[in-house]
């Protein structure tokens, strides 16, 4: 009876925060894959790898989640008149959240490009075949983030410079994962709690 009861309520449950948890892996996966195509599009000019900020993915998630309500245009993304691209008014908020702050990031380069459902090959040709790729062929850039939400995805490039670095002088650069970490962990629990409370009545 115990046992039966206990996959009745249990079982959901977990599938219910399985697919909870993996949601965002899929996001990652669309991330992963531009990353992978930017790094072969640096490879064939014989630059080196990008190699992934985790501030700078950061900004990227949330800038994309700026983003994200506005339809794609011939006027918007990697389409933009360069000097006319939308301005938040609470970037330097954005900037906090990910540990940020105008002096670690100034050098870096923020460039947001929409394409309906994020399709692969669209998405690294709005990089590689546009005026992004005069930053994407850049020396100066040496570290990457990359952020997605629903038909935008936004590249955030660094530096290995303090002005560019998008590392603060203090405060652990991975925080912002390990919160998130945590997180995750805290709402596993809650759903298992949740489900040994209502099988023990
Ligand atoms: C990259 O380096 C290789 C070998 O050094 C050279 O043959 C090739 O022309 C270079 N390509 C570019 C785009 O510079
Ligand atoms: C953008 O699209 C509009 C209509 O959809 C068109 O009138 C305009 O010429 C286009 N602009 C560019 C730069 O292609
Ligand atoms: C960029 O993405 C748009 C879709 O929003 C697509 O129409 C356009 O062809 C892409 N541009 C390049 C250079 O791939
Ligand atoms: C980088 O890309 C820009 C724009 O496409 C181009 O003008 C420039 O020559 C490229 N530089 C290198 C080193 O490939
Ligand atoms: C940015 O952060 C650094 C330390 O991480 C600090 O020294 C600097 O004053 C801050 N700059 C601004 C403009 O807040």
């Amino acid at each position: 009876m115990a046992s039966s009861h206990f996959c009745l309520l249990f079982l959901p449950l977990l599938l219910a925060s399985i697919i909870l948890l993996n949601h965002p892996v899929k996001c990652e996966d669309e991330d992963d894959n531009l990353l992978q195509g930017i790094n072969t599009y640096r490879a064939s000019l014989n630059l080196t790898a990008l190699s992934k900020n985790d501030n700078a993915e950061c900004l990227a998630g949330q800038m994309a989640a700026k983003f994200k309500d506005q339809p794609c245009t011939n006027t918007t993304g990697s389409n933009t008149v360069p000097g006319t691209e939308p301005v938040f008014s609470d970037y330097p908020n954005l900037l906090v959240t990910c540990h940020l702050n105008v002096s670690n990031t100034q050098d870096g380069t923020i460039m947001p490009a929409c394409v309906p459902g994020l399709e692969p090959s669209l998405v690294l040709t709005n990089f590689t075949e546009t005026q992004y790729s005069g930053s994407l062929n850049d020396t100066k850039y040496t570290g990457v983030g990359i952020g997605s939400k629903n038909n935008w995805i936004v590249v955030v490039l660094t530096t290995n410079t303090p002005t560019g670095s998008f590392v603060p002088a203090t405060s652990s650069p991975d925080a912002t994962s390990l919160a998130s970490r945590i997180g995750s962990i805290y709402h596993f629990l809650f759903l298992l709690m949740g489900s040994i409370f209502l099988l023990l009545n």
